[in-house]
């Protein structure tokens, strides 16, 4: 994992109001609620007292309530009750307090800071200009037994469309791979496949291929999108679970028609559509040894690796800025 960054990690319905949700992020077992005020919120997993799992307890106002002995935390983890000790009790509670992590939602998307609270940034990744309120989304998950590094170098990987998807998105026999052309900016990184049928022709290097209509794009540190066209995106986030495990997060983005009802149904369709073609990536990628990738692994690249290749050197760089994680 990098560290100082904001994951994406849930979608904002799986969070729902009075109710605490159990999950697993970057090795942390955490528990997710909503204060009275609807805010999202998350706390370790464990009670400070004798170490309950807090997602069995309830959601009691403002705070979850453990439930073992009943001691109640409040969205920053600071224990506001402690029943055995009454309500007059004026002790000062600190010491039971439990960790807490900060999480934002846009997007309908739970974010959570992984870092040092001191380093918390205002810009939670996102295809902002992309995507707007005229599209309709529709969103499916799915679990893989993968490294996420492994599932979105996946997703930048042109070089596997004909062979692992030849029959579905990547008919064709284009099994010749052109560039293809790489850009890494604004913390953005883009690129497009440029494949073609195999007639004896040389491949051509990434500087003289260019961005086509239809191009990927990957903001760091979990979040992906296809630009399928004008109308219609797929926007992917990779939830990591802990170092072998990552759950796909696949929303389906359109506006083809501009009726609700339709375009609801469409995107309905469309996610499993998705799903259909992930599916098959799936089987390979859990395959692939070690779990995690890495920038010297000792794994022979091709020339189309080019997008893996500038994935991985990002994340290091990320990664050496002090972020070597946890
Ligand atoms: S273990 Fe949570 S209140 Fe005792
Ligand atoms: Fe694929």
């Amino acid at each position: 994992m990098i560290w100082n960054q904001w994951y994406a990690v849930l979608p904002s319905t799986a969070i729902k109001s009075g109710k605490i949700l159990a999950a697993k992020r970057m090795g942390l077992e955490l528990a997710f609620f909503r204060n009275g005020k609807g805010n999202a919120a998350c706390v370790e997993d464990k009670c400070s007292h004798r170490g309950a799992a807090l997602s069995g307890g309830k959601v009691k106002g403002d705070c979850v309530m453990c439930p073992f002995h009943g001691l109640e935390f409040d969205n920053n983890g600071a224990c506001r009750y402690v029943p055995s000790y009454g309500k007059s009790s004026v002790k000062d509670l600190s010491r039971y307090n439990v960790k807490r992590y900060i999480v934002r939602e846009e997007n309908s998307i739970i974010y959570l800071w992984y870092g040092d609270e001191d380093k918390v940034t205002d810009k939670l990744p996102f295809f902002h200009g992309f995507v707007d309120r005229s599209y309709v989304f529709s969103e499916v998950e799915d679990l893989w037994n993968s490294h996420y590094s492994r599932c979105i170098e996946n997703q930048l990987d042109v070089v596997h469309v004909p062979i692992v998807h030849h029959n579905t998105i990547g008919r064709g026999n284009k099994t010749l791979i052109n560039g293809p052309k790489v850009i890494f900016e604004n913390g953005m990184l883009t690129t497009s496949a440029n494949n073609e049928v195999d007639t004896g022709q040389k491949p051509k290097p990434a500087d003289e291929c260019v961005i086509k209509d239809t191009y990927l794009n990957f903001i760091f540190p979990n979040i992906w999108m296809n630009h399928i066209s004008k109308k219609i995106k797929v926007i992917i986030y990779f939830a990591p679970v802990d170092e072998e495990n990552t759950i796909l997060y696949i929303r389906f983005y359109h506006r083809i028609t501009g009726n609700g009802i339709a375009d609801r149904a469409i995107a309905f369709a469309g996610k499993y559509a998705n799903l259909i073609i992930e599916r098959q990536d799936k089987r390979v990628v859990v395959t692939q040894k070690p779990k995690s990738s890495s920038l010297k692994g000792g794994e022979k690249l091709l020339t189309g690796d080019g997008p893996i290749i500038a994935y991985r050197r990002m994340r290091e760089e990320l990664k050496g800025l002090g972020n070597t994680g946890k």
